[in-house]
């Protein structure tokens, strides 16, 4: 580099660092709302007595829920109109800007004005839109007004309603980076050197505008629209070190300032081949859940912390993939991801025009598609965690010579917008491996396919070794937390009780689906594939299969006594079947673990000591009968004692993936496995039959949170013995109380039959356990003190400090 270089790339760093923002604002905050069929967008009308709340807001997980509305959604009110308006003041100085109100998604065929003309709007309530208002602002007092429309029947899960994520008002000089307009691509990668080829669209440039940008920190800066950086020795982000770096990007005008945005990136490389996915050039199985939006007792209100507590106990399990099934996530998603190393794979519809409810997205695919495909594609592909791109999930065409089409046609549309990520499609009918969609798509996904001996993997296979595939949904086996039935059988419909629970020996499954073991044999079998997908990492509200009234494949068990079984389930169901949540969780909606996840820990975690018994031991009236214990461990072996004595020492066999005790005799004390891992002692866990409920305990996920009225404690409150040991099979009704500044904004229990609110103070534990969410309050920091309460129960009191 030359002297001249030199000082030009001294001013320009120079330049950069005195650079004007552009302005973001936080648009959430004190908006007008209601629910009704009104006309409501001229700014005119008084909305003084509308209810005034603060986004992001679900209408729907307010409840009440209504036995009489459907399981499939949730028996909540998220369906109908409902309309939000928020004034605000506009300067002169605004006026002279390009003003644009941005909205991480709105539940759904949303429709805005501003001062009562007609802006825009977008219909896909999981697509993340921008509008622009600079036409319509006026000086002084501005009306926006927000109508959306939630069709019944138009999701198969419960999709909530409302301006349910983030909202912010942009304002730009008229020369400014387009909305999403970087791209940040990587096409060297190596551990001495990679090439980032920054490209820019910039609106309203002409010979007069500069583009510079600045890797932030690491000294490399270049310019133009086009723009090559090369970063020597890069930190690599990877699931181990998420390395990220911060791209600055300046836009000059005459030499002035007038734009500058800043894009977080990742360098690493990906690679598919026939042997797998590379991540560097290592290995990675994909050890994935596939999750739906909803936060549990939050309903689908997007919330960071809530996001982020979700990751980790999916980590704490060794999962390192999620699926957003079947919809574009909040971008706070993926910013957590690429913060905490994980991978996703980004979804973006549950139909194309082929609907499988009648008012779902099939409505709006033959207008919207690249639209949606655009707006999901743009918006999330600087994100290192992203690995691919999936079209759909189960798609209707996926078995016609017009579908193979379509699914090419969407393959090229997201190819064109990002040549860096593979396209994907979750197919859960067999044929669309070998009809020709499969070459549609780049990875190739099965829904349900490693049963029979993974007959469909091994064709797949044989007619296409080249092609990476994977299990984009595996498993949907069903259980309720701490709920264990007798005798324990093991066809898969057997588990199925009394009061709509599912027993937790996780052996149970509706007819497409099966238990864990079955996906583990065949990723054992055939390492080609690449991962899996569980069905699904948290229980979500809606679809409480096998209890959901809608889902008549329940009855397409082949297997005779499977079926009866499940008739005479259904028969004594009658019409009115109270569950709204499902059972598919390998945690449950309240982020408790079910016994399901330490087969998943033990398997994917297999350098962990643990060893995980199930059920519990509190059975006084099974004494002298056989109660079934299974043990699950990332050792090899365990031995198992009841009260001492050994109940016998069993390894694992060849695909085996959990030991049982099937004779077990029932007699109250204490089980205790001791795992064993190559011979020697590895882990450890017993299980005792405990005292009588004593005592309500708190036990706060973090006893500090920010004081800025988004920031969240999620308090656990168990029913404990004297020892303080849980005592399974309570359901104690506690009440709640706070005070200081925090609130509580969720109550849960985790059962999915319970149609109390999630607002109510007031409530049952289910099986032991509650869960509690508070939330602070925007600067005002102090102790907050929550109390519970139970009739014959000694009280808890916990503090939460906001900071
Ligand atoms: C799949 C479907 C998922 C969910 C699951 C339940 O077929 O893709 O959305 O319905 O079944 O097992």
């Amino acid at each position: 580099m030359n002297i001249k270089q030199n000082v030009l790339l001294g001013l320009a760093l120079l330049s950069l660092n005195a650079a004007a923002e552009r302005e973001v604002m936080n648009f959430n905050e004190a908006w007008r709302f209601q629910k009704a069929d009104v006309e409501a967008s001229s700014p005119e009308l008084d909305d003084s007595q509308w209810r005034t709340l603060n986004l992001p807001h679900d209408w729907g997980i307010e409840g009440p829920f209504d036995p009489e509305l459907p399981n499939r959604t949730g028996k909540l009110p998220w369906a109908g109109i409902g309309w939000y308006r928020k004034h605000f003041q506009c300067s002169g100085n605004d006026l002279l800007k390009k003003v644009f109100i941005d909205f991480d998604g709105a539940m759904s065929d949303s429709t805005v004005w501003l001062n009562g003309k007609l802006v825009g709007g977008w219909p896909y309530g999981y697509s993340s839109f921008r509008l622009e208002l600079t036409p319509y602002l006026k000086k002084g007092d501005n009306v926006l007004a927000v109508k959306l429309d939630n069709k019944e029947e138009s999701s198969r899960w419960y999709p909530g309603g409302g301006i349910y994520r983030n909202v912010r008002l942009v304002k730009t000089d008229a020369v400014h980076v387009d909305h999403w307009g970087i791209s940040v691509t990587k096409p060297n990668v190596s551990e001495t050197s990679a090439t980032v080829v920054v490209t820019t669209d910039v609106v309203g440039a002409d010979d007069h505008t500069q583009v510079f940008h600045e890797i932030v920190g690491a000294g490399i800066s270049g310019s133009g629209t086009d723009c090559s950086l090369t970063v020597s020795s890069p930190k690599l982000w990877s699931l181990e070190a998420p390395n990220l770096y911060t791209l600055k990007t300046v836009i000059k005008q005459d030499g002035n300032v007038v734009d500058t945005v800043e894009t977080v990136f990742g360098i690493r490389s990906i690679e598919y081949t026939k042997d797998g996915f590379f991540l560097n050039g290592q290995q990675v199985r994909m050890k994935g859940v596939c999750q739906h939006h909803d936060l549990g007792p939050l309903g689908t209100t997007v919330n960071k912390r809530a996001l982020e507590r979700q990751i980790e106990i999916l980590q704490e399990m060794g999962c390192n993939a999620i699926r957003t099934s079947h919809n574009p996530p909040a971008p706070e998603l993926l910013e957590l991801c690429d913060r905490m190393g994980m991978l996703v794979q980004v979804e973006a519809f549950d139909c194309w025009k082929a609907s499988k409810t009648p008012n779902d997205y099939g409505r709006f695919f033959p207008e919207w598609h690249e639209k949606d495909l655009r707006a999901m594609i743009h918006r999330d592909r600087n994100h290192p965690c992203v690995v691919m791109w999936s079209t759909g999930n189960e798609v209707k065409e996926m078995r016609n010579k017009e579908g193979i089409l379509v699914s090419q046609m969407l393959a090229d549309i997201v190819h064109k917008l990002d040549p860096t990520r593979p396209v994907t499609t979750g197919c859960n009918h067999a044929v669309a491996g070998f009809n020709g969609f499969e070459k549609t798509v780049d990875v190739f996904g099965f829904n349900y396919k490693a049963k029979d001996n993974a007959a469909v993997y091994r064709r797949f296979m044989k007619e296409h070794p080249d092609q990476p595939f994977y299990g984009s949904e595996t498993a949907s086996c069903i259980s309720s937390r701490g709920e264990y039935f007798f005798p324990v059988l093991d066809d898969k419909a057997m588990g199925q009780g009394g009061h709509f629970q599912v027993s937790s020996y996780d052996l149970f499954a509706p007819p497409w689906a099966y238990k864990p073991d079955v996906e583990f044999e065949a990723l054992d079998r055939y390492p080609a594939i690449f991962g899996e997908f569980v069905w699904t990492g948290f229980d979500y509200i809606g679809e409480p299969t096998p209890y959901n009234k809608d889902n008549t494949n329940l009855l397409n068990f082949t297997d005779p006594d499977e079926r009866k079984h499940m008739e005479e389930q259904l028969a004594k169901l009658g019409g009115n079947i109270p569950p709204r949540s499902s059972y598919f969780g390998i945690v449950d909606l309240c982020g408790f673990k079910k016994d399901r996840f330490y087969i998943y820990q033990a398997r994917w975690r297999p350098e962990l000591p643990m060893a995980h018994i199930l059920p519990h031991w509190n059975w006084p009236e099974r004494v002298g009968e056989v109660t079934p214990v299974h043990v699950y461990t990332s050792g090899d072996e365990v031995e198992l004692f009841l009260n001492g004595k050994s109940l016998g020492r069993k390894k694992k066999g060849e695909y085996e993936y959990r030991l049982r005790w099937d004779d077990v005799v029932y007699e109250s004390g204490e089980l205790k496995a001791v795992a064993y891992k190559n011979g020697k002692p590895w882990a450890e866990d017993v299980v005792k039959t405990t005292g009588t409920a004593a005592k309500l305990e708190l036990t706060a996920d973090r006893a500090q949170i920010s004081a800025d009225g988004t920031d969240l404690s999620f308090v656990t409150l168990q029913v404990s013995d004297g020892e303080g040991l849980l005592v399974p099979r309570t359901h104690n009704r506690f009440k709640l109380s706070i005070d200081g500044p925090g609130e509580i904004i969720a109550v849960g229990n985790g059962d999915p039959t319970n149609l109390e609110s999630f607002q109510s103070l007031d409530r049952n534990v289910f099986n032991g356990l509650a869960l509690v969410v508070v939330r602070s309050k925007k600067s005002e920091p102090g102790t907050i003190r929550l109390t519970a309460q139970c009739d014959g129960l000694q009280d808890a009191t916990i503090q939460i400090q906001a900071k």
